[in-house]
């Protein structure tokens, strides 16, 4: 009974700790691990509806991860199911009842689905519990469904999921629903924010920002797990950090069209008002309500610095669009920053920034081999980049294929 109260108690906790974080896929990400590490099992996935389907939206798997080298990320696509009796988590997110299974494989035929072994068969795992439990947000709409596989007990040896944590973890998942539905909507609104920008700027696309934001937090986490940073600080960075990166070239919306849409090259005048759009997007966040704005503030204006102190706009006001008192140059222009007076996610952004833009292909160019970036990237290591982000970001090459694959751009 103790051991009940406890796991309630840590439950509630949680629940506070998720209402925090405010992107989606940092989100999805926790609410797996706590799930998970609540009811000591191997691996668990995530689906989130959409319309009468459900998304297989995030996956974890401690066996197969364990495979692979350390600080590599599992590998998996995302594909629907449809929400009907056929599948497991259909079933659950049409009859939205929690669903406690001993051995997929011997469901036999009291249930109108039969388990689906196909990723069994390509990986060599063998899926045997499985917990799954929809997700309903407070009107008791379902969400999506979470479902957990492969319960351990003290030995490691796979059990059954204990049916004295079902209640528990039914909270739980229903904590998580309205999280994620909030989040969801945040993610929303950001990339509608996006949209309007893309609207102005047909080069910034939604799937541009998204693998932008995906490259810069998986940067960041792999540097500071480098310097040692605790685990609580890198996550809180992480959300913030994601969602200022997808709005780095927001600024764009104040951007005439005329200079927007042009075809050909700037002319240097035109390229001077095109450099005001990180000014316009700091100013769109100057009213600081939460970290979020500030980080976004920070992104929006430092993401065309360079390390070498050449890039723009340098130590300038965002309002009055003139040089900070003792930082202008004899011909009366802004001073650039260089090195280390560029804020952290100003130096990632801008790597992440100018590595998705050679690896795509655009309107005005063919893409770029991957040799032939990574190499341009090494070569402006202490020029146009942070020295130690690049290192970093060598390191991170194979998660960035990932990245580019979850957000293909659509033609
Ligand atoms: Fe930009
Ligand atoms: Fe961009």
């Amino acid at each position: 009974m103790k051991c009940q109260e406890d796991k309630l108690r840590k439950v509630i906790d949680l629940g506070f700790e998720i209402s925090q974080i405010k992107d989606i896929d940092l989100l999805l990400e926790k609410v797996l691990s706590e799930a998970r590490k609540f009811t000591n099992c191997d691996a668990g996935s995530i689906y989130v509806r959409e319309g009468e389907n459900l998304k297989f939206s995030y996956a974890q798997n401690d066996t197969l991860q364990g495979q692979l080298p350390p600080g590599k990320k599992l590998p998996y696509s995302t594909f629907t199911v449809p929400i009907n009796n056929n599948s497991i988590s259909g079933y659950v997110a049409s009859n939205g009842s929690i669903l406690n299974i001993a051995d997929v494989y011997e469901v036999g035929s009291y249930f109108p689905f039969s388990f689906n072994k196909t990723y069994d068969d390509l990986t060599g795992y063998r899926t045997c519990s499985m917990l799954t439990i929809p997700l309903k947000n407070f009107r008791a709409d379902i969400i999506g469904v979470l479902q957990l596989i492969n319960a351990m007990d003290s030995q490691g040896e796979v059990v059954p999921f204990a049916q004295d944590d079902e209640d528990i973890i039914i909270y739980f998942a229903n904590n998580a629903a309205t999280a994620i539905e909030r989040a969801k909507m945040t993610r929303e609104i950001i990339l509608r924010m996006n949209k309007m920008a893309e609207l102005r700027d047909p080069k910034e696309t939604g799937p541009h920002v998204n693998r932008v934001a995906a490259y810069s937090v998986a940067l960041y986490e792999a540097w500071a797990t480098k310097k040692g940073l605790p685990k609580d600080e890198i996550d809180k960075n992480r959300d913030v950090l994601r969602m200022s990166a997808m709005l780095h070239d927001v600024g764009k919306v104040a951007i005439s069209d005329m200079i927007l849409k042009k075809p050909g090259r700037f002319t240097p005048e035109e390229f001077q008002v095109m450099k005001l759009h990180t000014l316009f997007g700091a100013n769109l966040f100057a009213d600081i309500y939460s970290d979020f704005d500030e980080s976004a503030a920070i992104v929006a204006i430092n993401h065309h610095e360079r390390w070498d102190g050449n890039g723009y706009p340098g130590y300038i006001d965002p309002h009055t669009q003139q040089p900070l008192p003792g930082f202008e140059t004899e011909s009366g222009a802004a001073r650039g920053k260089s090195g280390l007076e560029i804020p952290l996610f100003g130096r990632i952004v801008a790597l992440a920034d100018v590595y998705d833009a050679l690896s795509c292909r655009r309107c005005y160019k063919e893409a770029w081999d991957e040799s032939e970036v990574l190499q341009n990237i090494q070569e402006e290591s202490g020029k146009q980049f942070d020295p130690e982000l690049v290192e970093v970001f060598m390191d991170c090459v194979d998660t960035f294929r990932q990245i580019e694959k979850l957000y293909p751009d659509h033609e």
